[in-house]
């Protein structure tokens, strides 16, 4: 009798406490962390000419064993990606799936079981329409098909992409059957949708509930690129969406604002910073594209950053929102555990030097944290402890250039 008491108390307690609507499958409960090929590496094929750049079963051989071996898995870089351009250009004579035979010689699952040696995870690309946004096979009309070959694989991460669909209700029915394939599959796989970003580009406003109903995570605005233009314009989309975006976030699906580009070529230190900070608190997978093989010690200490991680996947899974743009500083805020915030205060100032900002933290909504006395810590660009606080205190500081501070907000307990 007990026992059946206890498992409806438990029952009912999953029912209140289960995050509303998030795709049922028990995964991505913090946002997504790993590396992808895309921004980097692109649609090269030509194993001839740069057998170490292209798209080839060694390249992700690669990034695992560096994944594995320095830090990287250690801080929660687990997934390794796989994006468009890995598949042969037809079906086999089953219908199913298969990769590129000169560049994938052993198959998707030798591959899949390499990574899981590791004690890594290997997520795989396809598309929702005819054919991916590279031209190769889709997965239009075959979702059960495919969902079965990537389990059978032990694929554990699916990026479906959305070109090539005839209209919006058939993609939209195509991420929806792709999701319930999946789970028919029984594997555990992260389901990585772009449904909302074709939506916005087919002029409506994705139904977010039901995106986020299916999908652990959601592109929504353009492809990233290797350039702070690109990283102004998706943190502008972001915060200008934020009423519509930042409800559907949580535990099990998140708003993905497309790969971290630290350690290629086209960020500065300081926007290189930013990115981070503010990947951090919005909540966003954290999926670099970057040859790991060959990064730079700042980009490596900051990518692997444990303070800005810690926010990231902190267990509470609020994402964090713009709260105030003035003066060319803007100031980011996010909720965290334990009564604590992250705040990031960003000069988007694109001249002149280090420019001071002064704030007092009662301005800032953090009274939780403060209201007997705080302790508040830099933990971008550098680390710094700041010491204890009250609600009054002006914290005054200094922010270079499309740079970021990134400060932590914790109750005082002695
Ligand atoms: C689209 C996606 C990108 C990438 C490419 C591959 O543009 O948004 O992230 O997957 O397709 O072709």
């Amino acid at each position: 009798m007990f026992k059946k008491i206890a498992y409806i108390f438990s029952f009912l307690l999953m029912i209140i406490t289960k995050p509303a609507d998030a795709l049922n499958n028990g995964l991505a409960l913090t946002p997504t962390m790993g590396w992808l090929h895309w921004e980097r590496f692109l649609c090269n094929t030509d194993c001839t000419n740069d057998p170490k750049n292209c798209i080839s079963e060694q390249l992700y051989m690669q990034m695992a064993d560096i994944m594995a071996s320095e830090g990287w898995k250690e801080l929660g870089y687990d997934y390794v990606c796989i994006d468009d351009c890995w598949l042969a250009s037809d079906r086999d004579s089953q219908k199913r799936l298969q990769a590129d035979p000169k560049r994938f010689p052993s198959g998707i699952k030798k591959l899949a079981d390499y990574v899981h040696s590791k004690g890594l995870k290997l997520g795989i690309y396809e598309d929702v329409g005819h054919k991916t946004c590279a031209g190769y096979p889709g997965s239009l009309g075959y979702y059960d098909i495919d969902a079965k070959t990537f389990a059978e694989w032990g694929i554990d991460l699916l990026k479906f992409d959305g070109c090539n669909f005839d209209n919006l209700d058939q993609l939209v029915k195509g991420y929806i059957d792709m999701s319930n394939a999946l789970n028919k599959t029984g594997r555990d796989i992260v389901y990585s949708c772009e449904w909302p970003l074709y939506t916005w580009d087919g002029g409506l406003q994705p139904n977010y509930t039901a995106v986020r109903h299916y999908c652990n995570s959601w592109r929504n605005f353009a492809d990233i690129y290797d350039s702070w233009s690109s990283i102004k314009s998706t943190i502008d989309w972001a915060a200008d969406h934020q009423e519509i975006i930042v409800p559907a976030a949580g535990p099990g699906g998140w708003n993905d604002p497309d790969m971290l580009v630290i350690g290629n070529f086209g960020l500065s230190r300081n926007q290189a910073v930013t990115q981070m900070a503010i990947w951090a608190i919005m909540a966003s997978p954290l999926i670099m594209s970057n040859d790991l093989r060959n990064i730079d010690g700042y980009s490596k200490s900051l990518l692997q950053n444990k303070y800005v991680i810690a926010v990231n996947q902190d267990a509470l899974g609020a994402q964090g929102q713009r709260i105030s743009k003035s003066n060319n500083f803007d100031i980011w805020k996010r909720e965290l555990s334990g009564n604590s915030f992250a705040l990031v205060f960003l000069n988007r100032e694109e001249i002149g030097g280090p420019r001071s900002i002064a704030v007092i933290l009662n301005d800032l909504g953090v009274d939780s944290s403060c209201k007997m006395s705080c302790v508040v810590t830099q933990i971008l660009p550098t680390y710094e402890q700041w010491g204890r606080k009250n609600l009054t205190a002006v914290l005054q500081f200094t922010v270079n250039p499309t740079g970021s501070v990134m400060l932590r907000v914790e109750p005082f307990s002695n």
